[in-house]
């Protein structure tokens, strides 16, 4: 088994996608393992996207990520990290294959309606960046 820390981005819960991107999490197979309604602020933002820091759109991505509720999540499935990913699609919507969750519901490179965690190390930071290891059922 595996663990993913997934995230409901401000734009899709702003456009109550949260609900179809549940069903669609839940019918590929994922148990969650924690879930959590939140808005984050700039500063929780940019400590989350603190590798993107140098970027020409970190002030623009963390304004985005504290502009309203998401929705934070751990994800439990054998492969979820890969799997998650495969699910959501290329981080340009543009780019996205039909199906996926970004080409579904994403605006934009930047308002892609997701994320997922990219490696093992990442997220287990990325997991406790937003759960206690009490919170993970
Ligand atoms: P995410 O998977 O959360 O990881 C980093 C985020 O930065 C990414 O999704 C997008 O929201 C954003 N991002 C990545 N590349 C760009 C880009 N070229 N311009 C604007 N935002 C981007």
């Amino acid at each position: 088994m595996e663990r993913t820390l997934a995230i409901i981005k401000p734009d899709a819960v702003a456009k109550r996608h949260t609900g179809k991107i549940l069903e669609k999490i839940e019918a590929a197979g994922f148990r969650l393992a924690a879930m959590r309604l939140m808005s984050l602020s700039q500063r929780d933002a940019e400590g989350f996207y603190a590798v993107h820091r140098e970027r020409p759109f970190f002030g623009s991505l963390t304004a985005f990520m504290s502009s309203g509720p998401c929705v934070v999540m751990v994800l439990e499935a054998p492969d979820a990290i890969r799997k998650w990913r495969a699910l959501m699609g290329a981080t340009d919507p543009a780019k996205a294959e039909a199906g996926t969750i970004r080409k579904e519901f994403a605006e934009s490179i930047e308002r892609n309606a997701t994320h997922g965690s990219d490696a093992p190390e990442t997220a287990a930071a990325e997991i406790g960046y937003f759960f206690a290891g009490m919170e993970l059922v």
